[in-house]
């Protein structure tokens, strides 16, 4: 696909996921960031509804729910000239749709892996690594997580341009 092409597509992919009320979390896929758009888009919905209102409560923050140890392992990004070693460095980082997928990047490059053994690392997996950890990735998902990525991934992905989820 053409340059041209592969951008037209990202843009009507941004404004679709835009339109379906998902946060604007959508960045050009680069190197080293291993989950798609649309597959953060759908990780967000099916884990709080893309909820972009400031939020912490059981151990977890954002729209995206991560934890501490998650952020941890993911870099401990910040804020803007924020120091990791601060009180609301993680809660600040998460909060914000950005250095939240930003996390979820580094945190997927780290444990990224064929949960369910199909054969390859794709949506379902990051998903699953991202609600269950990286060491217990094939466990169980909870119903409602694992329906409403499945609707989002089969709203979205056919306009992904990387056609896989
Ligand atoms: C978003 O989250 C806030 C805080 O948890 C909550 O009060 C609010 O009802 C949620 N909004 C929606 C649309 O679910």
């Amino acid at each position: 696909m053409a340059a041209a092409d592969h951008k037209l597509c990202c843009t009507l992919a941004f404004s679709a996921l835009l339109c379906f009320g998902l946060v604007a979390i959508i960045q050009a896929q680069a190197q080293g960031k291993p989950v798609t758009d649309v597959c953060l888009g759908c990780i967000c919905d099916a884990i709080s509804g893309c909820n972009r209102t400031r939020y912490c409560g059981g151990g977890v923050c954002g729209l995206f729910r991560i934890t501490w140890p998650y952020w941890a392992d993911g870099g401990k990004l910040t804020l803007a000239n924020e120091s990791p070693q601060s009180e609301e460095a993680f809660a600040n980082c998460v909060n914000d749709p950005y250095c939240a997928a930003n996390t979820i990047q580094n945190y997927m490059i780290k444990f990224g892996q064929d949960c369910n053994n199909d054969g390859q690392v794709d949506c379902y997996d990051y998903a699953a690594i991202h609600k269950l950890g990286g060491y217990g990735c094939s466990g169980e998902l909870n119903y409602q997580y694992q329906n409403t990525l499945q609707t989002c991934l089969n709203t979205f992905q056919q306009i992904d341009v990387r056609a896989q989820p």
